[in-house]
C-alpha cells in the first residue's frame, strides 16, 4: 500500500525568540524539517507539508525539492485543523503518517514498525514513556490496557498528569479512516484548538483498535521548542555521529568533541583529534590523521582527502581535493578548487584557491596561491605571492616542474615560470621566464662602509 506523510510545521515557534521559521532552525548545520523529510523521503512515496507560518521562507529553502506538496494552513486552529488541509490530497487507499517538523529525530526504523500496527480496523500510535511527561499529552488506558484517549496537559487532572507514558504525536492510520474521523473532531477543550490526539477516543468508539508503539528512545520523540532543547538534540545527534564513526573504526580523541554537520565517509584506521568540525560532503581515505581544531568542508561542498593524509591542527579545507599522502597545515587554509597530488605539502600561513599543485611540491610558509597551476616538485619560498587579481580580472599562473621560487616573491599574473628556472628572493616577475633560466628581478643593494649612526640630539 502506498504511504504519504503529512509533516505538521506551520506553528510559530515562538519560544525560539528567532527571525527565523522553527522548522528552519539548523540541526548539524541544516534545518530541522530537512531531518524530518530525509526519514520521510525513505519510508513515503508522498510528502505533503502544513506550512503558516514563515511559509514562504521555508518554501525558498526547500524549493529545489519537487517531490514536496506545500500545503498552507493560513491559521493555526489546531493539529486537526493541520492534518484537515491535507486531506484533498491524499488518496483513500494509502495509509497516512502524521510527523512533525519540529520532531527532526525520529528513525525510519521506528516508522516501518509503526506502519505494521496499522489496519482496517487499527491505527498506530507511537508512545514514550518519559522522565519528566510535562507538557506532552498523556495515554489514558483502560484496565484492560487497551488506550481509550489522550488527554491534553492543559486539560489533564492532576491524577492524569502523573501518567509519565505520552503520546508523541506520531501515528499512522488508513486514510479512509483518517478522512471519516478528522470532521468529527470539535475545538471544545481548554485551548479552543481542534486537537487531532481526539481521534483517538473517537476511534475507540466505532471499534477500532489503537495498536501502541512504546519506544524507548526519548531523543527520537523529542520536540525542539526552544534553543534549550535544540541544544540537547544537536548534542544527542552528534553523539549518536561518533558512536556511529568509532564503530566504523575512527579513533576520535574525545567523541564528545567532534561536529559533523554533513556527510562523513572514512576508511580505515583514520584518527581525528579533538575539536574538529566537518562540514558537506567530506570523504576521508585510510590512515588520516587529523588535527585539533580543524575545520573540514562547507555546506553542500565536497573535500575528498586520500590515503595517508595528514592535517595538521587549526587547519580549514572548505572545497578540495587532496591526493595520497600530503601534508597540510597547522594553520593552513585551503579555499575551493584546490587539488593536490600526491606528497604535495601545504604549511603554515598558506593559503590557497583554484589551485593545482603538482606531486611532491612544497608551498611550506606564508604564502598565497590562487589561480595557478604548479607543476611537481616545486619548492615555493616562504611569503610567495601570486598577483592574481588586477581589482577587474583575476588572472593565471603557471609554474612547471621543478622551479625553485626564492622567498618573498610576487609573482604578477598572467605569468609562465617555465620548467627548472629559478626565481632569486624578493623579486616582483611580470614576464615569463624560460626553462632553467635564473631569474632576479629586484633592486640592487648598495652598501656604504663605516657608515656613523646618527646621534641622540
Ligand atoms: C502535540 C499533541 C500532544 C503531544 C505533543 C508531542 C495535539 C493536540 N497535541 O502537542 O498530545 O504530546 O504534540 O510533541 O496534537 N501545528 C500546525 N498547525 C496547527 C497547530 C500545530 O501545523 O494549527 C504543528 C506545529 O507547528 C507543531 C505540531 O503541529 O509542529 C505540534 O503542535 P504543538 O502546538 O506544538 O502541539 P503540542 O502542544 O506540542
Ligand atoms: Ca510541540
Amino acid at each position: 500500500m502506498s504511504i504519504n506523510t503529512i509533516i505538521l510545521a506551520a506553528g510559530k515557534g515562538s519560544r525560539m525568540k528567532s527571525l527565523l521559521p522553527k522548522v528552519l532552525q539548523p540541526l548539524a548545520g541544516r534545518p530541522l524539517l530537512s531531518h524530518v523529510l530525509a526519514t520521510a523521503s525513505e519510508i513515503s512515496e508522498k510528502r505533503l507539508v502544513v506550512i503558516g507560518h514563515g511559509a514562504n521562507e521555508i518554501r525558498n529553502v526547500f524549493g529545489q525539492y519537487e517531490n514536496i506538496e506545500w500545503i498552507e494552513q493560513v491559521q493555526q486552529l489546531g493539529t486537526a485543523h493541520a492534518v484537515m488541509q491535507a486531506i484533498p490530497h491524499i488518496a483513500d487507499d494509502e495509509i497516512s503518517i502524521i510527523l512533525y517538523g519540529d520532531v527532526p529525530l525520529i528513525k525510519k526504523k521506528t516508522l516501518e514498525q509503526l506502519i505494521k500496527k496499522v489496519g482496517p480496523k487499527s491505527i498506530g500510535l507511537l508512545t514514550a514513556i518519559l522522565g519528566n511527561p510535562q507538557g506532552y499529552g498523556r495515554v489514558i488506558r483502560d484496565p484492560a490496557g487497551k488506550i481509550t484517549e489522550i488527554i491534553e496537559e492543559k486539560d489533564a487532572s492532576d491524577k492524569i498528569k502523573t501518567i509519565n507514558e505520552v503520546n508523541t504525536g506520531i501515528l499512522a492510520i488508513k486514510t479512509e479512516m483518517l478522512k471519516k474521523l478528522l470532521p468529527k473532531i470539535s475545538n471544545d477543550n481548554t485551548q479552543g484548538e481542534y486537537y487531532l490526539t481526539d481521534i483517538i477516543k473517537l476511534a475507540v468508539n466505532e471499534g477500532i483498535a489503537i495498536e501502541s508503539l512504546l519506544t524507548s528512545d526519548e531523543i527520537e520523540v523529542q520536540g525542539v521548542n526552544d534553543k534549550k532543547q535544540l541544544a540537547t538534540l544537536e548534542r544527542a545527534y552528534q553523539k549518536q555521529q561518533s558512536d556511529k564513526l568509532m564503530e566504523e573504526g575512527v579513533t576520535l580523541a574525545d567523541p564528545a568533541r567532534i561536529d559533523i554537520r554533513g556527510e562523513l565517509r572514512v576508511g580505515k584506521d583514520v584518527s581525528i583529534d579533538i575539536n574538529c568540525v566537518f562540514e558537506g560532503r567530506v570523504t576521508l581515505g585510510d590512515a588520516v590523521n587529523i588535527g585539533p581544531n580543524c575545520v573540514i568542508g562547507t555546506m553542500g561542498k565536497t573535500v575528498k582527502l586520500a590515503d595517508h593524509v595528514e592535517v595538521k591542527g587549526f587547519t580549514i579545507i572548505e572545497e578540495a581535493e587532496i591526493g595520497d599522502g600530503c601534508v597540510i597545515g597547522p594553520y593552513a587554509r585551503i579555499r575551493p578548487g584546490t587539488r593536490l597530488a600526491k606528497n604535495a605539502k601545504i604549511g603554515n600561513f598558506v593559503e590557497t584557491k583554484k589551485a593545482d599543485i603538482g606531486e611532491g611540491s612544497k608551498v611550506n610558509h606564508l604564502t598565497y596561491i590562487g589561480d595557478a597551476v604548479i607543476g611537481k616538485n616545486v619548492n615555493i619560498g616562504a611569503g610567495t605571492i601570486t598577483c592574481n587579481y588586477d581589482g577587474i580580472n583575476k588572472f593565471q599562473t603557471v609554474i612547471e616542474d621543478s622551479v625553485f621560487i626564492g622567498s618573498n616573491t610576487s609573482l604578477v599574473a598572467p605569468v609562465t615560470v617555465g620548467e627548472g628556472a629559478t626565481v632569486g628572493a624578493g623579486s616582483t616577475i611580470n614576464k615569463n621566464i624560460d626553462k632553467h633560466d635564473l631569474a632576479i628581478a629586484r633592486s640592487k643593494q648598495k652598501n656604504i662602509q663605516g657608515w656613523t649612526r646618527p646621534k641622540k640630539q
